[in-house]
């Protein structure tokens, strides 16, 4: 039996990774802090896995990672997906210092200290698997708060790849382009939602990845849009 954590999995790119990683062998570790939303991915896919175990935390807050740390406990974990993320879009003028402090707990601190806590349980041949993004690589005018996240994950899980190579632990960095989450519903402008990439394709990679032999490493997973950044 597989252990798969995904964060954010309430919705969004988290959801359809859940809903593709579901199989008679998974149990499926959810979180979110929506608890309509998470219901909605749990019945989505419970009968699709083995089981299904709920984690209801704020990731900005250490105490809430701390929470989420004690719910899934010591048993061994194979997969961990850092997927909860957030984004704050405006000029870097205009960005407050709680709205930095909120992407950095969120997009960095947390992935952190999930890493941190629970390589020590996970066996050789078991997976982390973080959800970047292209804004991990390239800067956009209005999104530093965010870029600023995604580069940090990038460089830190870049360090971390190499020290687990020892223990036979994959990291596995997708980086989507812009896809149609509701991620974009608070986000200024005027966005071509119909022309972004679909949810599932990010899951497809994330699928893909970890379905290689372990002893192949699919490290980096770009997933452009084909007509170029919106
Ligand atoms: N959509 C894109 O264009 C795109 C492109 C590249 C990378 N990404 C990355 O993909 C990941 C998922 O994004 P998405 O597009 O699926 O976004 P989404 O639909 O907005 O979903 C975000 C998820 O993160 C969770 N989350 C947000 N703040 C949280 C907090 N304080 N504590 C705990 N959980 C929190 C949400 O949980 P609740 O709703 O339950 O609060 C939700 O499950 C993010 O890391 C994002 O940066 C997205």
């Amino acid at each position: 039996m597989k252990r798969i954590l995904i964060t954010g999995a309430s919705r969004g790119i988290g959801r359809a990774i859940a809903e593709k990683l579901a199989a008679p062998d998974v149990t499926l570790l959810l979180h979110g802090r929506d608890t309509v939303a998470l219901g909605e991915t749990c019945k989505s896919v419970q009968s699709h896995c083995a089981g299904v175990i709920k984690l209801i935390h704020d990731l900005a807050t250490q105490k809430g990672v701390s929470n989420l740390i004690s719910q899934v406990g010591g048993d061994p974990l194979d997969v961990l997906i850092n997927n909860a993320g957030i984004a704050v879009v405006k000029p870097f003028r205009e960005v407050t210092l709680d709205e930095w402090n909120q992407t950095l707990g969120v997009n960095v601190t947390a992935p952190f200290l999930l890493m941190q806590r629970f390589v020590g349980q996970m066996p050789p041949g078991s997976n982390i698997v973080n959800i970047l993004s292209i804004a991990a690589k390239t800067g956009f005018a209005n999104w530093s708060a965010y870029c600023m996240s995604k580069f940090a994950l990038e460089g830190f899980s870049q360090s971390v790849r190499d020290e687990l190579r020892v223990h036979r632990i994959r990291v596995l960095n997708i980086y989507p382009a812009a896809t149609n989450t509701e991620i974009w519903d608070d986000v200024t402008g005027d966005w071509p939602r119909e022309k972004m990439i679909a949810a599932e394709e990010v899951a497809s990679a994330v699928a893909y990845a970890l379905s290689r032999p372990a002893n192949v490493a699919v490290e980096n997973v770009t997933l452009s849009n084909a007509a170029g950044n919106l």
